[in-house]
């Protein structure tokens, strides 16, 4: 179909308004390709392959409209701030404080609980969370999204039982400390008349059973909460008088930006809360866009999950996938390996969830045999004519064959060349496309220069924060007026020699 524009109604008129840009093709040649906001993307490359520089962050950049994005590095959110700051406000929820003197985003993860889907939602993002960080694979995954339910069934009764009495994330910390000793919770989902029924026998078959099972659900509840049990991150996240929750909702109204920032850490993974986050917004988004007089978010509102697997593993994100990006959702995920998507999900629901993604975007590097022969099968084959020529005692002859073979073969995909990506979109022929890292160029320049002023700015805010050796100082003081600190100085060990004549911790303060 051919779509002709009278000169005055495309005036003014950008393509940004209804896509993003995914790069130009060089196979077929030279085409701008586009992608819709009601198509999904998935994209699949090893790191350091461009996910977030060839695609994310220009995507993000681009978009005219409200934005969520995960990042588990500084630089890509300080890559995009400067600009995204000038097209609305930007909230950013920094459990670990990577990026001090942003405005912050704070969430009270027990708001809106007192209405039980709420709280079976909110309890499952949570403990989803849990699972990418648990496991490395194989059978500990089947495990690993038990003990999540499991889980979510405890921490989505302390959820319901502090919202419906009106305590705060305080309480269910100290529920989730010692869940099998905490009287309250069940007492309250027992007693309250607006407690959602049978929730206390959840709870209670949660917690009572094979001692092996009950320990795993409450190691894995402890998890998801994690990050809480740290005051500071607590402080930065959660919402108090000198801190008010954030107003998500005006946010989205007003073209804003929420940045979820985590971070590769084996000990402290803050995919649970991020998770947690991003179900709070796009829930948000979702009420928002059904009560539009158009039934949709316009602008639309987009979602850029990247690392998909380790930030926020969202339950929830096929069935939103399919139903939403109607309404004015958009959604482009990003993951290194098809592995780990299957670590957090689950071999069925990640095989619809890369069945159902419109556009696949897949980088070369990839070392996943398996994967790239699915790729190069989804690709398919093309026919080709051999002719043979044969000279033998009857005379020279010639015969034609026809053979199919793969358009592009497994190992052709893992060689394809940097800055270009093989495009897999809907029912259109496979596309390798040329792709434009944001940081080329004259533009990648400025860019560049501007990523510089955020280091900066960000440096110079973590310099006013408080030093740790101040903090130690603090802390011994108190601890020597309250008779906390060793009344014996430690002996050295026998066989070996002490240092200096004062034990060590009474350096300095003395
Ligand atoms: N500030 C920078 N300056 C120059 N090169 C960079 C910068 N940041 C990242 N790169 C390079 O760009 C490439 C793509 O990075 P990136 O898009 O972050 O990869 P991915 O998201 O797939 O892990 C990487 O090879 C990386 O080394
Ligand atoms: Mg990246």
């Amino acid at each position: 179909m051919r779509l002709t524009v009278r000169r005055s109604a495309s005036k003014g008129w950008k393509p940004n308004q209804v896509g993003w840009h995914l790069g130009r093709s060089r196979f077929p040649r030279g085409v701008d390709l586009w992608v819709p906001y009601d198509r999904t993307a998935g994209v699949f490359g090893a790191q350091g392959s461009g996910k977030t520089l060839d695609l994310l962050v220009p995507a993000l950049l681009d978009h005219p409209g409200p934005a969520i994005t995960t990042l588990t590095k500084l630089d890509d959110l300080l890559l995009s701030v400067g600009r995204r700051q000038r097209r609305g406000p930007v909230a950013v929820l920094d459990p670990f404080g990577q990026a001090p003197g942003l405005p912050a985003l704070v969430w009270d993860p027990v708001a809106g609980c007192v209405d039980p889907a709420v709280a079976e939602r909110r309890a499952k993002a949570f403990t989803a969370g849990t699972v990418s960080g648990a496991v490395s694979g194989g059978k500990a995954d089947n495990a690993a999204r038990f003990y999540a339910a499991e889980s979510a069934k405890v921490l989505q009764g302390f959820f319901h039982a502090a919202a419906l009495t009106g305590r705060s994330v305080e309480h269910v910390l100290s529920w989730v400390a010692n869940p099998v000793a905490a009287e309250e919770p069940m007492e309250i989902l027992r007693q309250h008349p607006a407690s959602a029924r049978f929730w206390d026998g959840l709870l209670a078959g949660a917690l009572h059973g094979s001692p092996d099972t009950v320990g795993n659900t409450i190691t894995t509840t402890q998890q998801a909460m994690s990050l809480f049990f740290q005051p500071a991150i607590r402080q930065r996240c959660v919402p108090s008088t000198r801190n008010p929750a954030t107003d998500v909702r005006s946010l989205i109204e007003n073209n804003g930006t929420i940045y979820l920032l985590g971070r590769e850490d084996p000990y402290a993974s803050a995919s649970p809360l991020m998770t947690a986050v991003a179900e709070h917004v796009l829930d948000t988004a979702l009420a928002m866009a059904t009560a539009s007089p158009y039934g949709r978010l316009a602008p639309s509102f987009l979602a850029c999950l990247d690392e998909l697997p380790s930030t926020t593993p969202l339950p929830t994100l096929r069935v939103r996938m399919a139903n939403e990006r109607a309404l004015g959702l958009s959604f482009i995920y990003a993951s290194q390996t098809w592995r780990q998507l299957v670590v957090s999900y689950g071999e069925d629901e990640a095989r619809s969830l890369f069945g159902l993604t419109n556009v696949l975007v897949i980088f070369g590097g990839g070392k996943d045999y398996a994967f790239n022969r699915e790729v190069s099968d989804l690709v398919g084959t093309t026919r080709i004519s051999r002719q043979t020529l044969t000279d033998g005692p009857g005379g020279v002859g010639t015969s034609h064959a026809g053979e199919d073979v793969p358009v592009l073969r497994p190992e052709q995909i893992r060689t394809l060349p940097e800055r270009q990506a093989l495009v897999i979109a809907e029912n259109a022929a496979p596309i390798v496309a040329r792709l434009t890292r944001c940081i080329d160029g004259s533009s990648g320049q400025r860019l560049l220069s501007e990523l510089g002023d955020a280091r900066e700015r960000v440096g110079q805010a973590r310099r006013v924060q408080v030093d740790v050796a101040v903090e130690t100082a603090r802390a011994l003081a108190y601890s020597r007026e309250a008779r906390l600190t060793p009344s014996v100085p430690a002996e050295p060990e026998p066989g070996t020699q002490a240092l200096t004549d004062d034990p060590p911790t009474h350096q300095g303060w003395r």
